[in-house]
């Protein structure tokens, strides 16, 4: 049967309010928010089909014929198909509603048992139910923001000439040189083979150490060095311990890296990039924001709107530090030159000094990635992160040593192997130019734009230490 006569035909709800075809008869399919029933012998419905925040008012006459037998045994959570004639609405709080003419049910939801029933529940309750809260508006709100952003960030790029680009997901090196990696195998794990008391690796699966990727950094810059422009957009993996309201041990990282472009390049980038991102949510997501605005946060619509037209506050890190250690403020972690900045120091400096985004520069080499090019002084590299109010670090990058002498010296000098880095040395033999690059946790930007104070709100299917429901 073709899909012009099927059943399943629909108009989806974000496009029959925004049509506003008073008159017209339309098909909408979704879920059952509320039912309410009038003295005067019909029903309210109020659908929602995940299109829009908005629900679209069904008004159920007495007349249908499964009025008594379906229509007043509809509860929260059941799922619909109604048709019939699009009206304005008499009525408070919608401009239009249906007046259906038909109703079939899909699936019923037994109020005893669904769980969605009062109308708010906590965030911590709803992510033991992540298959069902994304038919909370909360949730609705910030698939539909998640996708939007996702989309300008392809279209910045795209427009820009960069190459999307696919970087492997099982990685056989350490892009962070941090450690902090899944390991893949596929081993028997109750009878891993051995070598001279040690992991033999040889009869694995990769004939060597395999990790889920931290990063796809290392990857982008071989693309970068023979395509220009590249970015990558991908999901990311993290084995670090860290139980904060800010860090997934798999999250998504969007990463440009850009072939003769140096720091304040980069820096340029970040901060055009991040703005014509929040000027597209403002634009595309208005009614989700405003939800967020009077739900969650009310700052945020604002604080969106002053980035789009503010400067970012761009400094050293020496210059931060010295701010710090000034301020009139303690803090849980004291400053000095030398340590790697803490989210409470962080969120001091766009919060109380600042008040904007911050891009602090030029930090010390021992607290920053083995790949960041030296500068003159010996003492540090040319990193960038970019710090916002409330999340803190959102972007991290560098412009990348190029120079294979001084890489394969700050490799040793990390306690790496350059064995392992062959391949990312050979790039600085052969054709080498100054190259930069950042990446962006897509998820703290969510966050940031949504006003949701915890991470594992703004990503489907959270994994954070403890917790992997399915
Ligand atoms: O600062 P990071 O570790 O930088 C890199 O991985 C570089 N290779 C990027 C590059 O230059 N191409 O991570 C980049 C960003 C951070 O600023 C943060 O926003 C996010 O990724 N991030 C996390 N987000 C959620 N959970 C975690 N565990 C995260 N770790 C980093
Ligand atoms: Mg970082």
């Amino acid at each position: 049967m073709g899909r012009e006569k099927s059943m399943l035909k629909r108009t989806r709800i974000a496009q029959v309010l925004s049509s506003g075809e008073i008159g017209s008869r339309f098909t909408v399919m979704g879920w059952v928010r509320t039912r309410r029933d009038s003295k005067a012998g019909f029903s309210f419905i109020e659908l929602n089909d995940g299109s829009c925040l908005s629900g679209l008012q069904i008004i159920a006459d007495a007349e249908l014929s499964n009025y008594h037998s379906e229509v007043v045994k509809l509860q929260t959570g059941c799922s619909i198909r109604a048709a019939g004639i699009l009206a304005a609405s008499p009525g408070k709080g919608q401009k239009v509603e249906l007046k259906a003419d038909e109703i079939a049910v899909f699936g019923w939801a037994d109020p005893e048992t669904y769980p969605l029933q009062k109308k708010r529940h906590s965030f911590e309750f709803l992510r033991t139910i992540a298959h069902l809260r994304p038919r909370t508006n909360t949730f609705g709100a910030v698939a539909r923001v998640r996708n939007a952003m996702a989309w300008a960030i392809h279209n910045f790029f795209q427009k820009r000439g960069f190459i999307y680009l696919h970087t492997p997901i099982i990685s056989g090196s350490d892009c962070e040189g941090a450690g902090e990696m899944f390991k893949v195998t596929a081993f028997d794990l109750g009878h891993i083979p051995q070598r001279a008391g040690e992991v033999d690796f040889s009869k694995d699966f990769f004939a060597g150490p395999a990790n889920l990727t931290v990063s796809g950094q290392l990857e982008a810059e071989i693309y970068a060095l023979s395509m220009g422009d590249v970015y990558t957009f991908g999901p990311t993996f993290r084995a670090e311990n860290s139980n904060t309201s800010r860090h997934l041990a798999e999250f998504w990282m969007v990463e440009p890296e850009m072939a003769f472009c140096d720091l304040e390049g980069n820096v340029a980038l970040a901060i055009e990039f991040l703005k014509e991102i929040f000027s597209h949510i403002l634009q595309n997501c208005r009614e989700d924001m405003r939800f967020f605005e009077r739900f969650i946060d009310d700052s945020v619509i604002k604080t969106l709107e002053a980035l789009v037209s503010q400067d970012f506050e761009i400094l050293s890190y020496t210059e931060a530090v010295k701010i710090l250690i000034k301020a009139d403020q303690k803090f849980e972690f004291p400053v000095e030159w030398g340590i790697d900045l803490q989210s409470e120091h962080e969120r001091y400096l766009c919060e109380k000094v600042f008040k904007r985004p911050v891009v602090l520069t030029d930090y010390p080499k021992a607290i920053k990635a083995f790949y960041m090019k030296l500068n003159e002084d010996q003492k540090t590299v040319r990193a960038m992160d970019v710090l916002v109010p409330r999340v803190g670090e959102i972007v991290g990058g560098s412009q990348r040593e190029d120079d294979h002498d001084r890489l394969y010296a700050r490799i040793q000098e990390m306690g790496l192997n350059p064995a392992d880095y062959w391949w990312y040395l050979e790039l600085r033999k052969f054709g080498s130019v100054p190259h930069s690059g950042f990446g962006l946790g897509f998820e703290r930007l969510i966050q940031f734009v949504t006003g949701l104070a915890n991470i594992r709100d703004v990503i489907p299917f959270p994994r954070t230490p403890g917790n992997l429901t399915f």
